[in-house]
């Protein structure tokens, strides 16, 4: 009953949202530093609950999902602390394990606390998150390797409800490489008794960053990087510091730019390892690409060619740059079709993209896009942070000035979105309410 109350209680908080205005026309030129990659740090948080005592983590991501994350861990008990790019958790010897419907409802990333908590109390209930409007996003998989551990799992009055008398490892076979499932389950078996086999489990660079801290609290892990985790539970965790890997979305977002203003933007802050095939297509649209150990140059001085863009699980084409692949491939020379495998509503942004000009149709997993010499500014909305990086890259490179609306779901992913973005001569303004 207790979520049934608290989803109504939501309901009556109105929005009121921002709007940037981005004047097309700039080449980008110049350097930015990528901070930490929000679908780390978020899982970072929360596997900090599976040691007693204080965590730091360092190159944080100053976003809006951090301080929303900290809201759920504090609801749980834990003491969080952020200043600037440094969070420091305080987990507590015993956790509750409800996590908090508030904060649990307004984003994905919520979820990954059932693990951890699942791992600690051997209960959790933990509202079905809210999150981006990109498709349908059940959490089968991740009640499926809970219950392969051991676990009563079911969904009640909106929330997860997994309860066990004790977690013991089992094999256990995702059907899709699912990340968030991976995460809970590998933070759920690095507590239980004996060994877990995840196959088929998620390789993203994030899941091993994920392993590295877990490996440093003292968690037994083989395979990080690999599509085989086998995890050797322990009896305890200690807490540690680390490192949040450089987010190679927000990275990709600025390269991409690059491309299609013509422009010349230099990266630093994330591995090009883990964009190796989007800076391979990127040099397919024409693009000069250089990489060195801590990022990447693009640069371009004509249009973009059209080149074929299929979303996949790492290492393949990221689905969270769908969505700029789009802005490319509707300013490209020749015709694109970018497929999507991951998210069944991602190319909902499409009819956005239709407002600017472009020339794109979509039919179930294909969109089929005519590049066209130019966008034609609009007011368009974002329905998630990927569409919206999308569409403020569109606003870039259309005529007059593009209001793009909604844009706190770009907070959400991109720190300091509007000043890196003047930083490198883009013209942007932000306006409030
Ligand atoms: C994470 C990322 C998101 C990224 C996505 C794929 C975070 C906070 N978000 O989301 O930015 O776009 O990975 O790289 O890290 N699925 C099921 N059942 C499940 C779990 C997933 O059917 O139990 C499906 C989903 O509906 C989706 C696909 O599997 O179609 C992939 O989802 P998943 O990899 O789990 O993505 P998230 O962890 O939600």
């Amino acid at each position: 009953m207790l979520c049934v109350e608290h989803w109504r209680e939501a309901d009556k908080v109105s929005h009121v949202s921002d709007r940037f205005l981005v004047s097309g026309g700039a080449r980008l030129h110049g350097e930015v530093s990528v901070g930490g990659a929000k679908n780390s740090v978020l899982k970072l948080m929360a596997a900090s609950l599976l040691a007693e005592g204080t965590t730091t983590l360092t190159n944080s991501p100053e976003i809006a999902d951090v301080p929303l994350m900290a809201d759920v861990l504090r609801g749980l008990g834990a003491v969080v602390e952020i200043d600037g790019e440094t969070v420091t958790i305080e987990a507590p010897a015993e956790p509750k394990y409800h996590a908090d419907f508030d904060a649990v409802k307004q984003f994905r990333a919520s979820v990954c606390v059932l693990g951890p908590l699942m791992a600690r109390c051997r209960r959790a209930v933990v509202a079905l998150p809210g999150g981006d409007a990109i498709g349908s996003r059940p959490l089968d998989m991740h009640q499926a390797g809970l219950r392969a551990l051991g676990a009563h799992s079911s969904i009640e009055h909106g929330c997860v409800v997994a309860e066990a008398d004790a977690l013991v490892g089992a094999p256990i076979a995702l059907e899709f490489p699912s990340v968030g499932a991976t995460e809970n389950i590998l933070m759920a078996a690095v507590l239980a008794e004996g060994e877990t086999v995840i196959d088929n489990a998620a390789r993203e660079p994030e899941i091993v960053d994920l392993c590295v801290m877990l490996q440093q609290m003292g968690a037994r892990i083989e395979g990080a990087g690999t599509s085989t985790l086998t995890v050797t539970g322990v009896e305890r965790l200690h807490p540690t510091t680390h490192r949040v890997v450089g987010d190679r979305i927000v990275g990709a977002t600025w390269g991409i730019a690059a491309v299609m203003t013509r422009g010349d933007v230099t990266v630093n802050g994330v591995n090009p390892h883990h964009l190796q095939l989007v800076l391979n297509k990127l040099v397919d649209t024409g693009a000069r690409v250089e990489t060195h150990p801590n990022g990447f140059r693009v640069s371009h001085d004509r249009r973009p060619t059209a080149v074929n863009v299929s979303t996949l699980p790492f290492p393949g084409f990221p689905t969270d740059l769908q969505p700029m692949a789009i802005g490319w491939a509707s300013i490209a020379e020749g015709m694109s079709v970018i497929t999507e495998n991951v998210f069944e509503a991602r190319f909902r942004f499409v009819e956005e993209m239709v407002r600017l000009g472009a020339d794109a149709r979509t039919d179930g997993h294909h969109a089929v896009i005519r590049g066209i010499e130019r966008l034609s500014s609009a007011p368009v909305w974002c329905s998630d942070i990927r569409a919206g990086a999308g569409l403020v890259l569109a606003g870039l490179v259309a005529d007059g000035v593009t209001e793009v609306h909604d844009v706190e779901h770009i907070d959400r992913g991109y720190p300091h979105f509007v000043e890196n973005l003047r930083s490198l001569g883009g013209e942007i303004e932000r306006v409030t309410g």
